[in-house]
């Protein structure tokens, strides 16, 4: 296995890895350790079906069920379409997934480890790949803020809504998403974490609040969060710290949904066909000490 950085500020391949094949302890270790350095990993060239795909983003975390309950691959839950092919006049998949700076599963009680995205259909324009995802690095978020607002906000809670993001993407002309329903809420109401978090495989923090979800900065009053969080989300999105990843087919994507926000570029039209699938692995088992130290003391010792 060879990892090979992008030089940027996330992001590096991973090569002579082949994702269908049950993952051995060595290489666990390695990718989980690729993971909490460079954040965005790449896996070029796989073949995959739903069940390798689920085995290998399993082995990270329990795998979400999307609230939505739509696209999902029939059989397996855990896997959801992303795509803008209309096959009998019915879309396949969710077709505006991602598009706008977020950071998936804020909203949720116990948060998102990681997305895990295989790439079927890229659409293309003269040769060119369309479609990337781009995504910020929140741990040099998280560094550059200004001393005294990383001591003011330290300690701090930033409640997080699905119904922010949903809204959002409802209001933008041809979206096919209904308000959520009653129920639907009542299973996602909005959740508080802390803004900054301890990241569980650096040990370095990271600034926990996105535009997609984040509504509302708990402890300060409601006129100090209404300047606070716009201020954040554009320190946030500062150029320095954004890296795209343009796909190109049988890509495996594995990204880190504590330190990264994202956004799926939107710039092909509906003949530029897109298939992805998507598991997203919770942060249920990433908090726990012994989980990464078993991991990462498995490649020290492969090392030896
Ligand atoms: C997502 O936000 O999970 C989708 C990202 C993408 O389709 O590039």
């Amino acid at each position: 296995m060879r990892i090979i950085p992008t030089g940027e500020t996330l992001g590096a391949t991973i090569a002579g890895v082949d994702l269908a094949k049950p993952l051995g302890a060595r290489d666990f270790a390695e990718i989980l350790r690729a993971l909490g350095e460079h954040s965005v990993l790449r896996f070029p060239a796989q073949q995959l079906d739903a069940t390798q795909l689920k085995a290998f983003a399993g082995r990270f975390g329990a795998l979400e069920i999307n609230v939505a309950g739509t696209f999902q691959e029939p059989g397996h839950p855990e896997v959801m379409i992303l795509s803008n092919i209309v096959e009998n006049g019915r879309p396949i998949g969710a077709r505006d997934a991602g598009q706008d700076w977020h950071t998936d599963m804020s909203y949720s009680e116990t948060i998102a480890l990681a997305n895990v995205l295989y790439a079927l259909k890229v659409p293309r324009r003269n040769g060119v790949a369309l479609g990337g995802t781009e995504f910020a690095n929140m741990q040099a978020a998280y560094e550059a803020l200004p001393a005294d607002l990383k001591t003011r906000l330290d300690g701090m809670t930033v409640l997080h809504d699905f119904n922010k993001f949903w809204e959002m993407m409802r209001q933008r002309p041809g979206s096919w998403r209904p308000p959520l329903s009653g129920e639907q809420r009542r299973k996602k109401p909005p959740v508080s974490h802390p803004i900054f978090l301890t990241h569980p495989i650096t040990g370095r923090k990271v600034l926990y609040a996105n535009p997609g979800y984040a509504i509302r900065i708990n402890e300060l009053p409601e006129r100090d969060s209404d300047e606070i969080l716009p201020f954040l989300f554009e320190h946030q999105l500062q150029p320095r710290f954004r890296y795209v990843h343009r796909w190109a087919e049988g890509d495996v994507l594995f990204w880190d949904d504590i330190a990264t926000l994202h956004n799926a570029h939107a710039d092909y039209g509906p003949e530029e066909h897109r298939l992805i699938m998507r598991c997203q692995v919770m942060a249920d088992r990433i908090f726990d000490p012994a989980f990464v130290r078993a991991a990462l003391d498995e490649r020290a010792a492969a090392a030896q």
